[in-house]
């Protein structure tokens, strides 16, 4: 199918596909401002073959009204907009920033990834690995909570080592996958596709925040044969999280 260099996604790499990781909760975070454009963009997916998406929204202290009640009543109200115009099966879970919240969520109920599982998609900051961090995640992990740290390729401060050491203690690690087309940068990218080629991946998102990106950016991914084989097992990783 594939020869030798560099190839743009295959047409069908959507078909099926379960987004894991995304803001199209319309009016909770930085993601998609409005229902409308969170309808037009379920509908532009479901176009392309997306079956089912996990909605996470930031909960961190940029928006300190997001807690699992409040977001729970605003999903079941987009959830039910969102069936008029769209089949996209619909979840929600969060994207938790390992900041002085954290564990206030993790007392009131993490919403993971799996329904009724315990996957957690976590994120630090861009730039520094805060203090305590480590300890907190180690907490969960003995309440027998997954880690899975979101777009890890997108932290400044991470090292290769960094990584190792990450994946040693077992936590997961997700992809964006407009990393890959230099959405966030040079050097992120450069980490994905290190990511990607040393099989540290353990799944796929688009985190979108709006389709602008997401158009910009999908046809400037250009891989090799092993790469979009990567991919492809990641996706296929996906779907057992709902199994
Ligand atoms: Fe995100």
């Amino acid at each position: 199918m594939f020869g030798l260099g560099k190839h743009n996604l295959p047409e069908d790499v959507f078909q099926g596909a379960c987004d894991i990781h995304c803001h199209l909760l319309p009016g909770v975070d930085d993601g998609f401002a409005t229902a409308e454009k969170s309808l037009h963009a379920l509908q532009v997916l479901e176009a392309k073959g997306v079956k089912k998406m996990v909605l996470t929204p930031h909960f961190m202290k940029d928006y300190p009204d997001n807690d699992s009640t409040s977001i729970m009543a605003k999903f079941e109200a987009f959830k039910m907009e969102a069936a008029k115009v769209s089949q996209i099966e619909l979840h929600l879970a969060a994207e938790y920033m390992l900041d002085a919240r954290f564990m206030k969520h993790f007392k009131q109920g993490f919403l993971t990834l799996d329904k009724g599982g315990n996957h957690v998609l976590c994120e630090t900051s861009y730039m520094m690995y805060e203090h305590g961090i480590t300890e907190m995640i180690y907490e969960v992990m003995c309440a027998e909570f997954q880690p899975v740290i979101a777009h890890p390729e997108r932290y400044e401060y991470a090292s290769k080592d960094n990584y190792f050491r990450w994946k040693d203690k077992h936590y997961e690690f997700q992809l964006n996958l407009l990393s890959l087309g230099g959405c966030y940068g040079g050097p992120a990218k450069a980490k994905a596709l290190f990511l990607l080629k040393e099989g540290l991946y353990d799944y796929i998102g688009s985190d979108m925040h709006g389709l602008g990106n997401f158009e910009r950016f999908l046809p400037e991914i250009k891989l090799g044969k092993k790469e979009i084989d990567a991919l492809l097992r990641l996706k296929e990783n996906n779907k057992k999280l709902f199994r």
